[in-house]
């Protein structure tokens, strides 16, 4: 099953002769359960095309279709909601709440969302994680790995359709790197989860199912690497 399809996706930002089009007629199908990796040029439309997957940004033309649903033709508030509900986005800054704890940072989503937390994923999440004796910690208390972990379990307590990363581990020396990319591993075979992750780093790159290079808005390859260094 398709969980995200991508068609003729345009992305124009500025006008005249400060225009740039960061993404170009982009299209593209990820089924459940894939790994992909983007990769690509600084300033290649990565972040752009993770951004409109997100719900966070909107194409200048194009379909974005998640589980089904065209997040390009909903408006701002059901928007807001879909994204509430289907999409866990890390960034490579963690973008914790500092004044709430682990344990609060981890069930904001739900809460905005008028719901209770489901105890039973959050303490699965928080041991899984490696965070139990941490939940009362506020993020500078935390390390920059255990900081990322808390946002990777922050965008898992919704079970979203799709987990996006940007540069999840751009901010770490490499051991919490490859803890962080073990982690999004697990959650991919275990549960299944889909994961999209965009990075710099090659090696990170060819542990995923497929890597999809963008360069200068434009798809240049789109290669499975299924079973190879999984
Ligand atoms: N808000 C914006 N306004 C104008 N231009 C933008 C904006 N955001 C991005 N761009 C331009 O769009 C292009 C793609 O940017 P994007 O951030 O998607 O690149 P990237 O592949 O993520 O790069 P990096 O690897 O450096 O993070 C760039 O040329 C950038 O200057
Ligand atoms: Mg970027």
């Amino acid at each position: 099953m398709n969980i995200l399809e991508i068609r003729d996706l345009c992305k124009v930002y500025g006008e005249g002769e400060t225009r740039v089009d960061a993404l170009k007629d982009v299209s593209f199908d990820v089924e459940q359960g894939e790994f992909v990796a983007i990769v690509g040029p600084s300033g290649s439309g990565k972040s752009t095309l993770l951004h409109i997957l997100g719900g966070v940004d909107v194409p200048t033309s194009g379909e974005c279709r998640i589980a089904g649903t065209d997040i390009v033709k909903l408006d701002e508030s059901k928007l807001a909601i879909f994204r509430r509900r289907n999409i866990g986005l890390i960034y490579q800054f963690y973008n914790l709440i500092p004044i709430l704890n682990v344990e609060e940072n981890m069930t904001l989503p739900i809460l905005l969302d008028g719901k209770k937390p489901d105890r039973t994923l959050l303490n699965d999440l928080v041991e899984k994680l490696g965070l139990k004796d941490r939940l009362s910690h506020l993020p500078n208390q935390l390390s920059g790995g255990q900081q990322q972990r808390v946002s990777i379990g922050r965008a898992l307590m919704n079970h979203p359709a799709l987990l996006l990363a940007d540069e999840p581990t751009g901010n770490l020396d490499s051991e919490n790197s490859r803890e962080i990319i073990s982690l999004l591993r697990k959650f991919n075979k275990e549960d299944n989860q889909t994961v999209i992750i965009i990075t710099h780093d090659e090696k990170i790159a060819l542990t995923a199912d497929r890597v999809i290079t963008i360069e200068d808005g434009i798809i240049k390859r789109d290669s499975k690497t299924e079973g190879v260094m999984a």
